[in-house]
């Protein structure tokens, strides 16, 4: 059972140092969640200020709304059922031509972690499902683990799980189908795996890999950072927490040809990449949470933050 206590938003003081919310302006929150970071910035925006919250999960959407709803007297809050992909078309369904703020925290909330009977954890026995937004007919890790070859589970536990010992995980999976609970997984991949030393599971970057390929985490988010840049006022900020290196690498590369430089393959003699200098990078290296985060809150261990400001006009 998930309670507010057991929910704690990620690098709080470092987010709001970066995008120094101000009374009257206007933010959004990409990805509100249970809104642990948007009742740190809600304060700062009052009076007359508007925060613009979006998740595609209706649930968590449900908790920030309750927690949101004290400042609604003081400033607009909106919240939306919408995929962050769509972020122009959100705003400008709002009459909102620009922002001055923008945050995204990717990947999956505590809440849908320590919702039993989402599927998203190996810790509690329960259908694999993984989807965030269960009222999208989307496909499921059961549906994706009994179905695909071979061939297409290595690929995905080795690409998205960055798993050394993918291929015996994907054998193993397709000799024991069918699959339909997390513990079954869980187990399956501990036993091809072998008991490794460390900290976490062996079944950790499986389920990685499974939840990111359920929800299309990865498809666009490059052009999704890229398209939030456009709808920044200059001067306005974006600051993108991510979770894991894959995240981490679109996160980079969409600063680094919205800061002028070129992201082509070497061998490319013209650059095709149409790298425009539209931002300034507010962290030459992603910042990290410090140790006394880390053991508060351990789910911070993998946190990178980086931030970048809109330029004036160019
Ligand atoms: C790490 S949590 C955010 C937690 C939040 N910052 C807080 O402190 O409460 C990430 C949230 O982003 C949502 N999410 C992930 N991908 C999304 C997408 N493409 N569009 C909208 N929401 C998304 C998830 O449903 C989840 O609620």
């Amino acid at each position: 059972m998930m309670t507010m206590n057991s929910h704690k938003p990620v690098m709080v003081r470092e987010v709001l140092q970066l995008l120094r919310p101000q009374p009257g302006e206007v933010f959004v929150d990409a990805t509100v969640g249970l809104g642990g970071h948007s009742v740190e910035i809600a304060p700062r925006l009052v009076p007359g200020g508007w925060l613009v919250g979006i998740d595609r999960d209706p649930r968590a959407l449900e908790v920030a709304s309750r927690r949101l709803q004290q400042f609604s007297g003081a400033m607009r809050v909106t919240l939306v059922h919408a995929d962050f992909r769509d972020l122009p078309q959100v705003l400008s369904a709002r009459g909102l031509e620009g922002v001055d703020g923008i945050l995204y925290d990717l990947g999956v909330s505590s809440m849908q972690l320590d919702s039993a009977e989402r599927g998203f954890s190996f810790r509690f026995d329960a259908p694999l499902d993984m989807r965030m937004d269960p009222s999208a007919a989307g496909i499921t890790a059961a549906e994706i683990v009994n179905r695909w070859s071979e061939m297409e589970l290595r690929r995905l536990i080795q690409e998205y799980g960055e798993e050394p010992a993918a291929a015996r995980i994907a054998h193993a999976i397709v000799q024991n189908r069918p699959i339909f609970t997390t513990q079954q997984l869980a187990s399956l991949v501990a036993k091809a795996v072998g008991r490794r030393g460390g900290r976490i599971h062996p079944a950790t970057r499986t389920f990685q890999a499974l939840r990111i390929a359920v929800n299309r985490e990865l498809e666009g988010l490059q052009e999704a950072i890229e398209q939030s840049i456009d709808c920044l006022l200059p001067g306005g900020r974006i600051v993108v927490l991510t979770y894991h290196s894959l995240e981490a690498r679109a996160v980079k590369r969409a600063f680094q040809r919205l800061s002028g430089k070129c992201i082509c393959a070497s061998r490319t003699l013209e650059c095709q990449c149409g790298a425009k200098r539209l931002i300034h990078v507010l962290t030459p290296h992603a910042l990290k949470p410090d140790a006394e985060e880390v053991a508060r809150n351990p789910r911070s261990r993998s946190a990178q933050c980086r931030a970048a400001e809109r330029l004036a006009d160019v």
